[in-house]
């Protein structure tokens, strides 16, 4: 039978009219690149999240069977499909948040950077599709090299007129995850009680885990340190090297993307309190970018919270991350102004 659209349509109106009346909130949410690695578990994890009313999947292959697969969770959020460029527009019409996993991943040997070439493109013509038909949403970058694809982003929103710094958060909590992870192993405690502030960009040396930082207050040998430093710092690499050629991180990485995904929306719904590290337009340090922890509030960012008091360790470590990251964000900036 064809599903019944009509009852859909009715369904999706009460429910925007009891957001309009302050009622059961639910955004809208679009994802590009849906049908991949990390799209597929994405869109699964935000079809189960209540805050989300219409999911909006688009890819340029495959994702009318991801929507029809999905589209039978009897979860509450309306899903819809998008195929190509032609209908690029149509799924980012009215969006409130769209999550970009778009692009190729690494293979073994390859860099975060040996991916510019062919998702510097796709990533700008994305962020053209967002500047025109929904500026006003937030925006969660996951394509690599992440480093200088939201640099490539702000310049195309910059071009169309509609560059809100507090809206463009490239997506870093992959890191945060791995360093919880490693971190509760190494103290021998559970990971959802560990908060390890994570630093700085999203590729080797650039990601500085603040081991000074951590919650809860604990202490680490020398050589503690420098083993958590290089696991977190090469803890994609590790999974690249394990799958063999087949692909990079995709189920972390949609589990933290998720993770993220949803404190944006609790921050756009105005809960309080809703701290995040994630690669930012910043001015904490003299970079135009960086990675650091922002309060999310019902406009984007609503503050930038200050780098912290670091050890003479991190401080050297923050200094070799500057030079990459300036590096990088130039080159995501060229591509855009050449
Ligand atoms: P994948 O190859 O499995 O999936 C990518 C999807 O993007 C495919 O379905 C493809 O059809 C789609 N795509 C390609 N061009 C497109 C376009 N112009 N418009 C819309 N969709 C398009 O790759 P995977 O594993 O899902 O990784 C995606 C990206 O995420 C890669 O760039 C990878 O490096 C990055 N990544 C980022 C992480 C982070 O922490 N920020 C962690 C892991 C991966």
């Amino acid at each position: 039978r064809p599903p019944n659209l009509q009852m859909e349509e009715k369904w999706w109106l009460r429910r925007s009219d009891c957001r309009a009346k302050g009622g059961a909130p639910g955004f809208k949410v679009a994802i590009l690149g849906a049908a991949g690695g990390i799209g597929q578990p994405l869109a699964m994890l935000m079809k189960m999240n209540p805050l989300v009313s219409v999911l909006h999947l688009y890819d340029v292959v495959n994702s009318p069977g991801v929507t029809a697969d999905l589209s039978h969770m009897d979860t509450g959020a309306v899903v819809r499909g998008f195929l190509g460029q032609p209908q690029l527009e149509s799924a980012l019409t009215g969006m409130d948040l769209v999550i970009i996993p778009a692009g190729v991943p690494r293979k073994p040997g390859m860099t975060r950077d040996d991916l510019f070439k062919i998702n510097a493109g796709i990533v700008r013509t994305l962020c053209e599709g967002v500047a025109k038909c929904c500026p006003n949403a937030v925006v969660n970058l996951i394509s690599n090299p992440v480093n200088s694809t939201v640099p490539i982003a702000a310049e195309v929103f910059k071009k169309a007129g509609t560059y809100n710094p507090k809206k463009l958060l490239g997506v870093t909590t992959l890191d945060v995850a791995r360093a919880n992870t490693f971190v509760a192993e190494v103290l021998g405690i559970d990971p959802r009680d560990v908060n390890v502030p994570v630093v700085g960009g999203h590729a080797g040396v650039t990601i500085l885990p603040l081991l000074s930082q951590v919650n809860p207050p604990s202490s680490f040998t020398p050589e503690e340190i420098a083993y958590l430093t290089d696991r977190i710092q090469n803890g994609g690499t590790e999974v690249v090297e394990a799958k063999a050629g087949t692909g990079s991180a995709t189920l972390s990485m949609a589990y933290a993307a998720a993770k993220f995904a949803d404190a944006c929306l609790r921050g756009l719904r105005g809960d309080a309190g809703i701290v995040e590290c994630s690669y930012v337009a910043s001015q904490v340090t003299e970079l135009p970018f960086f990675a650091t922890k922002v309060r999310i509030g019902r406009q984007g960012i609503d503050e930038f919270l200050p780098l912290g008091p670091l050890n003479e360790f991190e401080r050297a470590g923050l200094e070799k991350a500057k030079k990459e990251l300036a590096e990088s964000i130039q080159k995501g900036v060229s591509f855009i102004n050449k």
